[in-house]
């Protein structure tokens, strides 16, 4: 898996490096939608023919379910906190990403592969791994090191966080270049909006901290805006036009196309089952093809 197979555009490698495109799905806004917009987008691209990785950096394991592993299917194998503790290669951890089916008649859950993208499972450890980087500073460098050792084909990465500004997302964080992406995604209410100035700061504050690191890029940008949950025809709540007024007359110059409001869109935590995949007609799955094709993520013919 881990040999080049493709040639890959230079658009996913930046400077000429040789890991992959970092989309970061960032804000400390619990249930502000990180989840559903970075698995969303994850498989738009998939589907689209772009090879890339989710990364669950959350201990809910939302995008780990989501991409078809339950805490069950993972015991006994690494996880992301293998990594982190510098104990196993991103090859020893990335895991194909797939979907829940259905049952085999002994009660086997039953699963179809997402083509072009790979999961790197989180673990309800990983809530603990703040301490971990406290006590050893080293482990601070551990995304750099998988960075730096990769040669596999990916083109983009596409980084799920918690919602908090930790040590672990620290340590992720600084490794973004200003060519790497941070795309918060919020829910059109006006409190979750309200949340992206903090985020601006703690940016900010990561870019002064690093800004005359070598071997860091330390430039964590918010280059875009994903915002969920906008009015529909059916659903016209007050704060829900408020707060896409305030996000296009603050953010307009990085917000992406909207994300429409659907009650179905829980549906995928019930069902295990990517968003695009279960409900590709819904608005939000509408929605976010739209996003991947602002981003530049167009169908590939081949
Ligand atoms: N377009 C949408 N319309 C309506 N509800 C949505 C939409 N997108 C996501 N949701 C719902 O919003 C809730 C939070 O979504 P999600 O889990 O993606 O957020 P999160 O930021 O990852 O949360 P956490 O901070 O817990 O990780 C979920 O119940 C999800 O189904
Ligand atoms: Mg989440």
């Amino acid at each position: 898996m881990s040999s080049k197979t493709a040639v890959v555009d230079p658009r996913f490698r930046p400077r000429g490096r040789n890991w992959p495109l970092l989309f970061a799905y960032l804000i400390a806004c619990g249930g502000s939608t990180k989840s559903t917009t970075g698995t969303s987008l994850a498989v738009t691209m998939a589907l689209r023919g772009y090879r890339n990785t989710f990364w669950d950096l959350d201990a809910n394991m939302s995008g780990t379910k989501v991409l078809g592993y339950t805490p069950e299917d993972l015991e006994g194998r690494k996880t992301v906190i293998d990594l982190i503790e510098g104990k196993a290669t991103f090859d020893e951890v990335a895991l194909p990403a797939r979907y829940w089916i259905g049952e085999d008649e002994d009660g086997n859950s039953l699963y179809a592969p997402i083509p072009n993208l790979r999961l790197i499972p989180s673990d309800p450890g990983l809530a603990g791994t703040d301490t971990l980087i406290a006590l050893d500073p080293d482990r601070n460098d551990w995304f750099m090191e998988v960075m730096h050792a990769y040669d596999g084909d990916d083109e983009v990465w596409n980084v799920d966080f918690p919602a908090s500004y930790g040590k672990m997302v620290y340590s992720v964080a600084r490794m973004l270049d200003e060519d790497d992406k941070v795309i918060p995604s919020v829910r059109a209410d006006p409190k979750d909006v309200n949340l992206l100035g903090p985020l601006l700061d703690e940016l900010e504050n990561i870019r002064d901290k690093n800004a005359n690191k070598r071997t860091v890029p330390g430039r964590p940008t918010m280059n875009h805006l994903v915002l969920t949950g906008t009015p529909t025809p059916s659903y016209n709540e007050a704060p829900a036009r408020r707060a896409t007024e305030l996000a296009k007359a603050e953010y307009g110059s990085v917000l992406l196309p909207l994300v429409r409001y659907s009650v179905d869109a829980k549906k995928m935590y019930e069902d295990g089952v990517p968003l695009p995949i279960l409900l590709p007609k819904s608005y939000p799955a509408e929605d976010y093809r739209k996003v991947a094709t602002a981003l530049g993520f167009l169908q590939r013919k081949d």
